[in-house]
């Protein structure tokens, strides 16, 4: 496997008018190319920022601490994301790092139309000539289930329903075959036939041009369908990680627990959910110790309130960061 992306201790602070906020906590992992990550966490955990810190897309109040380390492995070597300005930055975005936001009307420019977005940034980033431009652009448009794509290749933005102006992202994003590709929420607003379909062009992609994907997302059922890896954040903190297949068989942090008991179960549609009590603080009163205690069920004492969890090993692919674990390895005894 061929390292993509290391991410170490990434934290993230803004400015804001009632404080200095913390909105992601010494956050570290990594993806190999041809890999699919899953993040998942409640709205307000920390994903999207998390994701734009890889491309530097933050707003100006952000605030990285000195240790924040983001290296991408390229074919001409390593690049320290940190220490790129401008320019640099820029041949980063929607070249090597594509994103696909939440929000696609931010994506697109309202007065130029979808393909003449789409050919500008494979000029960009490509060495291909229009003519070749226009023929991918159509060709993903027609890949992500746009019928009739090269007329809506001559639309803008605003004539495309929501549905098809999420797969148009999708389609430019793609195009310039990014080495690593970030996807913030892509199938939050698609009904579930395109979903399904976006997600298997997704899984082809990295099959046939061995792409890293992040693929974010508060539903851990979307990740049990995409990802390889699953990395769960609450309150700008990763709470758990590993294998999907370990993370969802053998959750062992409560808020995992709690996520997985919120989906709904195909056998038993009948059960009413049982979402997680209570909501996520404020990062204005983040709690001490493990951020998740306001809303435990399983608190094994003041070490909750106190001090941090770290991390320790479920197995070798699985890693959970609670004192449950701690104390289950030492026999029970109180830490
Ligand atoms: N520019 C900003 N200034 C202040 N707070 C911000 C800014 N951007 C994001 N946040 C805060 O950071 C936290 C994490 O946000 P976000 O990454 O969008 O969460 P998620 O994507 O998991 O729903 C939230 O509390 C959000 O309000
Ligand atoms: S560290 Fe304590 S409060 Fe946090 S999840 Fe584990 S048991 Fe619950
Ligand atoms: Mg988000």
């Amino acid at each position: 496997m061929t390292r993509l992306l290391d991410v170490e201790n990434l934290t993230l602070q803004f400015d804001t008018d009632e404080g200095r906020i913390t909105a992601v906590d010494n956050v570290s992992f990594s993806l190999n190319a041809g890999e699919v990550m899953g993040l998942v966490g409640e709205s307000g955990s920390g994903k999207s920022v998390t994701a734009k810190s890889l491309m530097k897309l933050n707003a100006g109040n952000a605030i990285y601490s000195d240790d924040t380390k983001i290296t991408l492995h390229l074919d001409d070597g390593p690049v320290d994301i940190m220490s790129l300005k401008g320019k640099d930055m820029q041949v980063v975005r929607g070249g090597a790092i594509s994103m696909i936001f939440q929000e696609p009307m931010a994506s697109f420019a309202p007065a130029i139309s979808i393909g003449d977005q789409m050919v500008e940034q494979l000029q960009i980033h490509t060495d291909m000539n229009a003519k070749r431009a226009k023929e991918v652009s159509i060709e993903m448009l027609d890949r992500v289930g746009i019928s009739d794509a090269s007329t809506r290749f001559k639309q803008f933005a605003f004539e495309l329903s929501g549905g098809m102006r999420q797969r148009a992202m999708i389609a430019m994003a793609l195009s310039t075959k990014p080495k690593l590709l970030i996807a913030d929420e892509p199938t939050t607003a698609l009904d579930v036939t395109i979903q399904a379909q976006v997600i298997d062009l997704m899984k082809d992609l990295v099959d046939e041009f061995g792409m890293g994907i992040i693929f974010i997302t508060h539903d851990l059922g979307v990740i049990a369908q995409t990802a390889d890896n699953v990395a769960v954040m609450y309150l700008g903190r990763v709470v758990e990680h590993g294998t999907v297949r370990d993370v969802i068989r053998r959750p062992a942090h409560p808020y995992t627990q709690g996520l997985l008991a919120a989906l709904p179960s195909l056998d038993d549609l009948d059960t009413p959910l049982k979402p997680i009590p209570g909501d996520i603080p404020s990062p204005l009163e983040r709690p001490p110790g493990c951020v998740f205690n306001t809303r435990c069920s399983q608190v094994v004492g003041d070490v909750c309130s106190t001090v941090i969890p770290g991390f320790s090993g479920v197995s070798d692919s699985h890693q959970v960061a609670c004192h449950l674990a701690t104390q289950n390895k030492n026999g029970g005894a109180a830490s």
